[in-house]
């Protein structure tokens, strides 16, 4: 069975699956400014674990979208077990069925560079009201990044393409976003180094499952210096 890294990350369940895991998820929530009525879109929300924070800490309004049906059902099983009420849609970020001008912030983690990245921006922009707020986490090339590393990371991963910082900065300004600001950037390899995955993730996986996740870290391992990621924070004004 040949599967997907995205595939893989659907079967085992995976949660805080993006560069600095829940604990970056907490500490970029924890400086905004959220209330109850503040209405959050988590795009490509996976197994729903950042949506669940936002209502618990915040009691604010979540609506939650990602593309998999088996991620939707993992967050809807944490949500009814969290007893907790988001809002849940099986749908693509690159056209989603919210009105315009609808989320004061959207959260999308780990999950813009998988799509169409303009359309998925252009999307946000629509549905985001004025003031709004983008904060996205997403994989960047270093500019050392080479064509034929580019390509074995792209077909790995399912990417469209992987954008060098200024290629991001460029496509939010692109979409309308102002106020652009990058409030962390790192290489994947520190990274890693600094918050090593968890041992257990390894054991007892299906093997197919395992193949791919073993290809991720040594792909991580041979490109981590090329390959880093930024967390973006725009506005709509
Ligand atoms: C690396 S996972 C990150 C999941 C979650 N945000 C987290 O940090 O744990 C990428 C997620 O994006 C979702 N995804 C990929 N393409 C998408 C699209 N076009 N629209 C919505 N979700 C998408 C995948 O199904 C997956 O759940």
């Amino acid at each position: 069975m040949n599967l997907s890294y995205q595939d893989a990350l659907a079967i085992i369940g995976a949660e805080g699956a993006h560069p600095g895991g829940f604990a970056l998820t907490k500490q970029l929530l924890n400086q905004e400014k959220i209330n109850r009525s503040t209405m959050i879109l988590d795009a490509g929300c996976g197994t729903g674990q950042t949506s669940q924070y936002l209502v618990k800490t915040f009691q604010c309004q979540v609506s939650a979208i990602d593309i998999r049906p088996e991620m939707i059902e993992e967050a809807k099983k944490r949500f009814h077990h969290g007893k907790v009420e988001v809002s849940l849609h099986t749908n693509s970020i690159e056209a989603t069925p919210f009105d315009n001008e609808h989320f004061d912030l959207i959260i999308a983690e780990s999950t813009t560079a998988f799509t169409h990245i303009q359309k998925s921006l252009r999307e946000f922009h629509r549905i985001l009201k004025q003031g709004g707020i983008l904060l996205t986490i997403d994989m960047t090339a270093e500019e050392k990044l080479e064509i034929q590393q580019k390509k074995e990371l792209m077909a790995f991963y399912q990417l469209p393409d992987i954008l060098t910082e200024s290629e991001w900065s460029a496509a939010f300004e692109q979409q309308g976003f102002t106020n652009l600001q990058i409030l962390k950037s790192n290489t994947v390899l520190k990274e890693l180094m600094q918050t090593p995955p968890s041992t257990n993730r390894l054991l007892s996986l299906p093997a197919a499952v395992e193949r791919v996740l073993k290809e991720h870290y040594r792909l991580i391992l041979t490109y981590g210096d090329s390959l880093g990621y930024r967390v973006f924070r725009a506005n709509k004004l």
